[in-house]
């Protein structure tokens, strides 16, 4: 897998990054520059000024981080000095006595019927439709695994679940028994040849699962969406016309930060970062965390990153341990309770077509994506 490492010390093998803390351009997967740097050109100069992150993760994570442009990043002394409302209702459990004051002050507005920051109160359930991308510019960390496992889940809980594959290598299609090769067409046509989106999903053997499968066309996407009008919002204006007809959508993201992924941040109104629970893993968190921020101060003001889900954990390893703490401390409550263990029916259930919970339903792997995703659907 190209993000297992083979320096020792992650803080210095890291790519250098430019010192534009607004480049998306992934630090560990080949991102086509074009598309980076036009969707920062996209973004204007007001609007590039680093937005503060929600949890300064820079400081902590730092030994698992890319080495942090520091000048761009708001120092996160500063920000607990002097925090904005939306932040600290968004800040991690650390910050829960700072809080209460800002939350006794939302619940009053919210007696009043006045808008209230929509993490006031721990865990509310969000209105259906929720549109959940899953994200991390790292290849091999479990996002499609996740993606497709958690939709079995909530299917088999009985909400309707449209699963988008925006990933060219389509694999949460061919994870969910669909041959894409066979398919007349994909999210490709539907994002860049404006083919009706209704009549490209597909149901799948799991009752209540759908998919918007992809194809390897969507691999030249990135490019040819450079020019293309609303280029950003492609993706959003193409599953507008069906999202009624689903709870939830879940967007399975390629391993980039590119313009793909651009799309489904603009589509989606929150994000769940699977994160390995491996030393490395948690390289380009902070890159990742920026770009959420990017787009929501100029794509999308309603995103956030709502879950993190620790998974492949092995609890053999001291480090596994080390690395779900150190995502704790952090992240707070967005770190869902339970982890994925790393299984092996985890692994062959795709190549069998199936989600783990009809692969081998009893399994610790499908029982632990039943739990995560009970977390997801209480908020
Ligand atoms: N919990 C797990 N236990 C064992 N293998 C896993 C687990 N999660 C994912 N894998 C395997 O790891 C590989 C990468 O996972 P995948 O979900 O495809 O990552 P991504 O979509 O981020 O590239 C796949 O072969 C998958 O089967
Ligand atoms: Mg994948």
């Amino acid at each position: 897998m190209e993000n297992e490492p083979s320096a020792s010390t992650p803080v210095d093998q890291e790519t250098p990054r430019e010192v534009d803390s607004g480049s998306p351009v992934a630090s560990s997967e080949p991102t086509p520059s074009a598309t980076a740097s036009e969707f920062e050109a996209a973004s204007n100069a007001a609007a590039i000024t680093p937005v503060e992150p929600a949890v300064p993760v820079e400081d902590s994570l730092e030994p698992f981080l890319e080495a942090s442009d520091t000048a761009e990043v708001p120092d996160p002394a500063e920000s607990t000095d002097a925090p904005e409302a939306a932040d600290v209702v968004e800040s991690s459990t650390e910050d829960h006595a700072q809080q209460s004051a800002a939350d006794t002050a939302e619940v009053a507005d919210e007696a009043d019927g006045t808008e209230v920051a929509e993490e006031a109160e721990p865990r509310v359930r969000r209105p259906l439709p929720r549109v959940i991308a899953v994200a991390n510019q790292k290849g091999g960390v479990g996002k499609t695994t996740s993606t497709v496992n958690i939709s079995a889940c909530l299917a088999e809980q009985g909400f309707r679940t449209l699963l988008v594959d925006l990933d060219p290598q389509a694999n949460a299609s061919t994870g969910l028994g669909l041959d894409p090769r066979t398919l007349e067409h994909s999210i490709y046509h539907v994002m860049l040849h404006d083919v009706d989106a209704d009549s490209c999903i597909e149901p799948t053997e799991v009752k209540n699962l759908f998919v918007l499968p992809s194809s390897l066309d969507l691999a030249g996407a990135e490019i040819e969406l450079v020019p293309a009008m609303s280029r950003e919002h492609r993706l959003r204006l193409a599953i507008e016309s069906v999202i009624d007809d689903y709870d939830y959508v879940l967007i399975d993201c390629p391993p980039s930060l590119g313009l793909l992924t651009v799309n489904a941040l603009a589509a989606a109104t929150e994000v769940l970062v699977p994160i390995q629970c491996e030393y490395y893993a948690l390289e380009g968190l902070g890159q990742l965390m920026r770009n959420v921020e990017l787009v929501k101060a100029n794509l999308n003001r309603e995103l956030e990153i709502s879950h993190i889900v620790l998974v492949m954990f092995d609890p053999r390893t001291k480090l596994a341990g080390q690395v779900v703490d150190e995502v704790r401390g952090h992240f707070g409550d967005r770190v869902c309770e339970n982890v994925i263990p790393r299984t092996v029916r985890l692994s062959e259930a795709p190549s069998f077509g199936q989600p783990i919970t009809t692969f081998d339903s009893d399994s610790r792997g499908a029982s632990a994506y039943r739990s995560v995703t009970l977390e997801v659907i209480d908020g």
